[in-house]
């Protein structure tokens, strides 16, 4: 029986693909997002509070009496809107302020991997740039530097040359504008990238299907670092047996360790891993979906994406099923992005493309779509395997006008030719 009312807190295109998923439950029936954007509102009843404002959330959720809240994006967790609900008695699925720190502190999550031995870049911690630099200047390259605490995606440079280290340590030890600086120094590691999230729920682990993002802005793998750019679903290299190795020796461990250590999660683990010689390891680890690999995950899930939430807040089992379909998704970004752009520039077409389309960063303005972000949307094609999923995202993308944007034309060529 649909009676559920669910928010969704967030506004890019990993929330419009929630809520796509959402909608789908047979038990749900009414979704509102706070803040949402153009194309959400299509499916939910957007509300006009910003994600960092918990008070005002939890207020919203105790008057419309929702049932669930499920958290998109780091910043609402960071500020601590999971102890926020609890404490008032409100169904929240995301992670408290303490267990998040899995993503907010680089520091935490590298020593609880060391402690509890899941199988991750060696590093070192350092607060001064003279002992940072020294121990830099000794190792091999490339160095792997990373600001600790959250960066928005500017907090990792692998530097090539030693004068690139340099200039990191600088920037993140001494720049007083990027803020009280501390570091860690990794070992490089060497293979293909993939995300693999799982719902946790203390030590139950909710495996989702793989994905692969494609974290540089432009065509081969160059230029600068995004939020992501592409992203697909399934992911052939992780065999069976990568994928058993990744979930028994690196997720529920890890989910097992949250535990021990006092600070048991329950949301989103995010794995970011890397598939080298000596098998899987981790990179990094979000405390929430991924964006854009969820807008290529949950359009393959074929179970209720409530029951999952609903499950993992109580600790209760909960299979899910999966479709055998493969997704292939490619953003459309505001040219300058990562860096400067504009909005305003008006989309076209986008309405009539026969691929689904998650909105990222788009607002209406006087009845017509336009670009309000620096990722705006992200076309997902869907097909027998990958090849047929990447002609039916490049056919639509093909059908949208709008010349403020632009996009990667190469989503999915480590598995494609
Ligand atoms: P992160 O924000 O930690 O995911 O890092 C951003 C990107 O930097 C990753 O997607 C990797 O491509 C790269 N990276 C981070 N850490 C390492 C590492 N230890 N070895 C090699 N590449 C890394
Ligand atoms: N796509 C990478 C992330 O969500 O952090």
């Amino acid at each position: 029986m649909k009676s559920k009312r669910v928010l969704v807190v967030g506004s890019g295109g990993r929330c419009h693909a929630i809520v796509d998923t959402l909608a789908r439950s047979p038990q749900v029936e009414k979704i509102y997002c706070a803040p949402g954007n153009a194309g959400i509102a299509r499916q939910a009843e957007c509300v006009n509070i910003a994600v960092g404002d918990i008070e005002a959330l939890a207020a919203f959720a105790k008057e419309q009496k929702i049932d669930l809240t499920v958290v998109g994006p780091e910043a609402a967790l960071a500020v601590g809107i999971t102890d926020r609900f609890q404490q008032e008695g409100l169904r929240i699925f995301g992670p408290t302020k303490a267990a998040a720190q899995i993503e907010s502190s680089k520091e935490f999550a590298k020593r609880l991997m060391a402690k509890y031995e899941i199988p991750t870049a060696g590093y070192e911690a350092f607060e001064e740039f003279e002992p940072a630099w020294e121990y830099v200047k000794g190792r091999a390259l490339p160095a792997v530097i990373k600001y600790d605490g959250l960066a928005a995606g500017k907090g990792v440079v692998v530097a090539e040359s030693y004068e690139e280290a340099e200039e990191a340590l600088k920037d993140m030890l001494l720049d007083e504008s990027f803020g009280k600086g501390r570091v860690v120094v990794e070992d490089f590691l060497d293979g293909p990238e993939f995300s693999f999230m799982c719902v946790v729920s203390g030590e139950k682990v909710y495996p989702l299907a793989m994905a692969q993002d494609h974290k540089r802005a432009y065509d081969g793998d160059k230029g600068p670092n995004t939020g992501g750019m592409g992203a697909y679903s399934p992911v052939p290299f992780v065999t069976e047996e990568v994928r058993e190795f990744a979930l028994e020796r690196i997720m529920k461990p890890t989910a097992k360790a949250m535990v021990a250590e006092g600070v048991p999660f329950v949301g989103v683990l995010y794995g970011g891993l890397i598939l080298t010689t000596d098998g899987p390891k981790v990179i990094e680890f979000n405390a929430r979906f991924g964006d854009p690999e969820t807008e290529v995950v949950l359009p393959r899930l074929e179970s209720d994406i409530y029951n999952l939430f609903d499950a993992a807040i109580d600790g209760r089992d909960c299979a899910t099923e999966w479709s055998q379909e493969a997704m292939l998704g490619v953003v459309l970004a505001s040219k300058g992005y990562p860096g400067s752009y504009g909005k305003g520039a008006e989309i076209k077409g986008s309405e009539s493309v026969d691929a689904t389309i998650y909105h990222m960063g788009t607002a209406e303005r006087e009845g017509k779509l336009v670009t309000a972000g620096g990722r705006v949307m992200m076309v997902v094609g869907r097909g027998a395997d990958l090849a047929e999923a990447r002609e039916m995202a490049h056919r639509a993308i093909d059908q949208i006008e709008c010349e403020a944007l632009f996009h990667r034309r190469d989503i999915g060529h480590k598995v494609l030719n």
